[in-house]
């Protein structure tokens, strides 16, 4: 039991206030929940089944994955690594719900719950601006499904904030969470600003936005500091390809299939393109770039891959999958 003993001590000195008061008091006094890493045992099982997971593209072993994660976050609730990954696993189920033969209703409750292990996870690492974007853009996600304008607004200026936190991350997640708006919705036209701005701060110069010029930034590639967001890794081995495809799709979405092209095409300029699960969707969209504007501006329910990215079944294996 945790200090409850505490609690009952607490309670008896404060036994002659009001009880809201008294409320207040203890939880103010209780103490601050602190990150304990663990990196032994149930839970690096667990956490490396994730990882083999989501670079093997496997979404049919995320109910093991999220029961093993969930088993070692009972056994130690204060690991940041643990609860995010607990986070991450949901947010993939529900993402690539077009998977699944039939989506249920309930698929909801993958939202509600990575809103609940983000929100742990950064508590538990506060300066992680990866997870404070993907709670914000949690935020968003369920503030839809409530209907609850309130939070669709904290959503938002919570999003913002963790795009001040890490540009070369974040911008990417908020212009991809905002894609899914009607493209005639002046924060479509935001989203897509967004996406050009992280090309910004990536070179650390305006970028084209017609499409320029991209070979002379290929030799600032790096793996280390807040710029390795801009580029593959380990995490992500194809982010580089992944942007571009969704970028492209935007554009595409807002009507401008020529400056698509252009950038649906800078996926090729990765070295590992070639290896690239998804090569085969990026020459399709070079090749129905006009004819997909409508189908993106009025997704169906379903359509698995020519829809928008961010609604597609391979919404976060584009740049995970190995
Ligand atoms: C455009 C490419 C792209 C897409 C799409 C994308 N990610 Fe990522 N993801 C990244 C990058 C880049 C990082 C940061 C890598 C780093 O920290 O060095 C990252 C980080 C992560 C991490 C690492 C957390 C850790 O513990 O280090 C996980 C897990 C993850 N993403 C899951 C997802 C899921 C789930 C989705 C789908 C909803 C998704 N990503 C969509 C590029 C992408």
């Amino acid at each position: 039991m945790i200090a409850l003993c505490g609690l009952a001590a607490i309670l008896l000195l404060l036994g002659t206030l009001g009880w809201m008061q008294r409320a207040t008091i203890a939880v103010w006094l209780a103490p601050e929940k602190i990150a304990a890493a663990e990196t032994a045992g149930q839970s690096k099982r667990a956490n490396d089944r994730f990882w083999d997971a989501l670079h093997g593209g496997r979404y049919e072993e995320l109910p093991g994955v999220i029961e093993a994660l969930t088993a070692a976050y009972l056994e130690n609730p204060r690991d940041a690594e643990t609860a995010a990954h607990i986070a991450f696993s949901h947010v993939w189920f529900a993402s690539e719900r077009s998977r699944l033969d039939r989506v249920p209703a309930t698929m909801t409750e993958h939202i509600a719950l990575a809103r609940r292990y983000f929100a742990e996870a950064v508590r538990l690492a506060p300066t992680d601006e990866r997870f404070k974007g993907f709670l914000a853009s949690m935020e968003l996600a369920e503030a839809k499904i409530h209907g609850d304008e309130k939070l669709l607004r904290r959503g938002y200026f919570n999003l913002m904030a963790s795009v001040d936190g890490w540009p070369e991350f974040n911008l990417f997640t908020a212009g991809y969470v905002l894609s899914g708006l009607p493209f005639t919705d002046p924060m479509y036209a935001e989203a897509v600003e967004y996406q050009w701005r992280n090309i910004d701060v990536c070179v650390g110069e305006k970028f084209d936005r017609r499409g320029g010029d991209a070979t002379k930034y290929l030799a600032l590639e790096t793996t280390t500091g807040p710029k390795r967001a801009c580029w593959n890794s380990w995490i992500a081995p194809h982010n580089f390809e992944g942007f571009f495809l969704n970028l492209g799709d935007m554009l595409v979405k807002q009507g401008d299939a020529a400056t698509a092209r252009r950038v649906y095409a800078y996926a090729k300029l990765s070295k590992t393109y070639a290896q690239w699960p998804f090569r085969s969707v990026l020459e399709g969209r070079i090749a129905q770039a006009e004819e997909n504007i409508a189908l993106f501006r009025d997704p169906k329910p379903g359509e698995r891959t020519r829809t928008l990215m961010a609604h597609s079944a391979f919404s976060c294996m584009v740049c995970h999958q190995q």
